[in-house]
């Protein structure tokens, strides 16, 4: 089996008693999409927020292209090439869609800050960046201010901004969540094209999703994973369903 673009080892997290990640080892494979499901209060975000680097983990290991990452920020884990979507908060709400991009593009090259207002219209950043737009579907909003697109939309420029940062890996957590049947399935699609770009731990509360596109499922109950394995696995397995499909087993 190739070697793990993620490790993550015995990742241990308390809030105060509360041991909201206690554990938690994992590992994220070449072409995989790995989901992380589990219940409400589960530590999934907390674990995804420890990965990213915006939170601090108390003990453990997280490996990143082989390199241990713990002690690095969330800015120098993503110039690694980890990519953290669905943070709203990063897009330049008054910028158009295409400017997010084009800054994403720019912050890839290197580029100061500085000198955006001079480089609005240079082809070397408006064609990369109109081009991840298409593959995500947005080119028709391209000049639409971020505060202005809907929630789906939204979701496609977060991707479309982890896309010009050429990811080794994605962190997604609840991509899904807010979108109606139809914005679902499209990024369902869209994501399982993006297995072959990088692979993707994915945290989602939509099962439809999730079995459509896990190549791996590891479950998580109460900051630990209590059962890790294929669709067909997890979907069989009892104590899964006991504690989490809401099945009677
Ligand atoms: N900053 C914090 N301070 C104290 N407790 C926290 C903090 N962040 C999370 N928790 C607690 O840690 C536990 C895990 O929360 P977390 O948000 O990781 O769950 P989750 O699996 O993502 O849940 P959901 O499916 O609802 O998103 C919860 O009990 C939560 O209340
Ligand atoms: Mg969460």
């Amino acid at each position: 089996m190739s070697e793990p673009i993620l490790e993550i080892r015995d990742l241990r997290k308390s809030f105060d008693a509360l041991k909201a990640t206690d554990g938690v080892s994992l590992d994220l494979r070449p072409g995989q999409i790995h989901a992380l499901i589990g219940p409400n209060g589960a530590g999934k975000s907390t674990l995804i927020h420890q990965i990213a680097g915006t939170l601090k983990a108390d003990s453990g290991a997280i490996r990143f292209l082989g390199q241990d990452i713990g002690g690095l920020d969330t800015a120098a884990r993503a110039r690694l090439g980890l990519a953290r979507s669905f943070q709203i908060s990063s897009l330049a709400q008054e910028f158009s869609a295409l400017r997010n991009v084009m800054l994403a593009v720019q912050a890839k090259a290197g580029n100061s800050f500085r000198f955006f207002r001079q480089v609005t219209s240079d082809k070397s950043l408006t064609e990369p960046a109109m081009a991840m737009l298409e593959r995500v579907g947005l080119a028709g909003r391209a000049h639409v201010p971020a505060a202005e697109l809907s929630h789906g939309e939204r979701r496609q420029l977060e991707i479309a901004i982890a896309l010009a940062l050429s990811p080794k890996a994605f962190l997604f957590d609840e991509p899904m969540a807010g979108m109606g049947p139809e914005s679902s399935k499209k990024l369902t699609t869209f994501l399982d094209g993006l297995r072959h770009e990088a692979p993707m731990l994915l945290v989602e509360h939509d099962m439809d999703a999730v079995f459509a596109l896990a190549d791996r499922i590891s479950v998580l109950v109460y900051g630990r994973i209590i059962a890790s394995g294929t669709v067909d696995e997890i979907r069989s397995d009892s104590e899964v369903r006991r504690a989490y499909l809401g099945e009677a087993a």
